[in-house]
């Protein structure tokens, strides 16, 4: 079977988020001790994915660039793509075509924080379906901002419907997508939408049709939060302060996952914790040593 290949999507402009990130890439901006994209990376390392693509605007690829390397440090493989304009979401996979090269993959918004106790099982479940796609629904109380699932009364999903006025289903589609190596070529199929975007409804839809689309469930035992807005980006930081303080423990640490999967050898990860410094995180690090 082909490695599963990962791509954040970090681009767009985060007007939502001006004047903060007027000049800063939204999705280097700080949930508490770490840049925001370092969550919905370490989803992906907890999938077991480590040739991972960042699609970003052709402004922003510098910083991110410098924010995170060549992921070595976490024995990873990153690689940049220019997204030029925000197309939308499913375009993400005709500019990813040839770093993919028929892989399957699983594609994460830079802007989604995922927790929960079991996720790498979930990842698990979803990387080992091997044709189609797999999605996440998770019940939310505004699901008009979001993707939503459509079920007719036996539990089968019948549609995913983007921002629907009036929302079928309270269960949101999260920005987390495991689709096979068709996706380029299935996205080639979607025309843009009303609003201009190659929508990612419109290529799950394909799936869908196709009978080859998995909706799971994300129970309420898991956190999926948003950074959209200036109160969002506050509450998932303080989030993750209660939980990391309380518990002692990361959330979406990247070098701990590195670590514990053997990706980085303890001297690698000794280096890591030099350059992050003295600070709550370059120590914790050094505490990972110790086992
Ligand atoms: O967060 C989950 C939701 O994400 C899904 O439920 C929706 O179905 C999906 O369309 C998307 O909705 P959003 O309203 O959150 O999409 P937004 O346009 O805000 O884009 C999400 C992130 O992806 C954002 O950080 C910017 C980035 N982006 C977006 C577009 C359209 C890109 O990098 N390129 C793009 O072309």
């Amino acid at each position: 079977m082909t490695q599963r290949k990962g791509i954040i999507l970090a681009g767009g402009a985060g007007t939502r988020l001006y004047p903060v990130t007027m000049g800063v890439s939204k999705q280097l901006l700080p949930v508490y001790d770490k840049p925001m994209i370092y969550y919905p990376l370490s989803v992906l390392m907890l999938a077991g994915i480590r040739e991972i693509a960042v699609i970003t605007t052709p402004q922003d690829r510098d910083q991110f660039i410098r924010a995170l390397g060549d992921g070595s440090q976490w024995g990873l493989s990153l690689s940049f793509i220019e997204q030029p304009s925000p197309d939308g979401l499913a375009q993400a996979y005709l500019l990813a075509d040839a770093f993919l090269d028929g892989a399957p993959s699983a594609m994460v918004l830079g802007d989604n924080i995922f927790f929960g106790h079991g996720l790498p099982e979930v990842l698990a479940a979803a990387d080992a379906r091997t044709s189609g796609g797999t999605v996440f629904g998770y019940r939310v109380a505004d699901p008009e901002r979001y993707g939503v699932v459509d079920c007719d009364s036996q539990g089968q999903v019948r549609a995913i419907v983007e921002k629907p006025a009036h929302p079928p289903s309270p269960f949101a589609v999260t920005g987390l997508y495991f689709l096979d190596g068709d996706a380029p070529a299935r996205a080639r199929a979607v025309t843009p939408s009303a609003r201009g975007e190659l929508e990612i409804t419109d290529l799950l839809d394909s799936y869908l049709k196709d009978g080859l689309l998995t909706v799971e469930q994300m129970g309420r035992g898991f956190a999926w939060l948003d950074t959209g807005t200036h109160a969002s980006l506050l509450d998932a930081g303080n989030f993750v302060r209660t939980l990391s303080e309380r518990q002692g423990q990361q959330v979406g640490c990247p070098e701990e996952i590195a670590f514990a999967a053997g990706w980085i050898t303890a001297d690698q990860l000794r280096a890591r914790a030099a350059t992050v410094g003295r600070n709550g995180y370059g120590a914790y690090l050094l505490r990972l040593l110790d086992g």
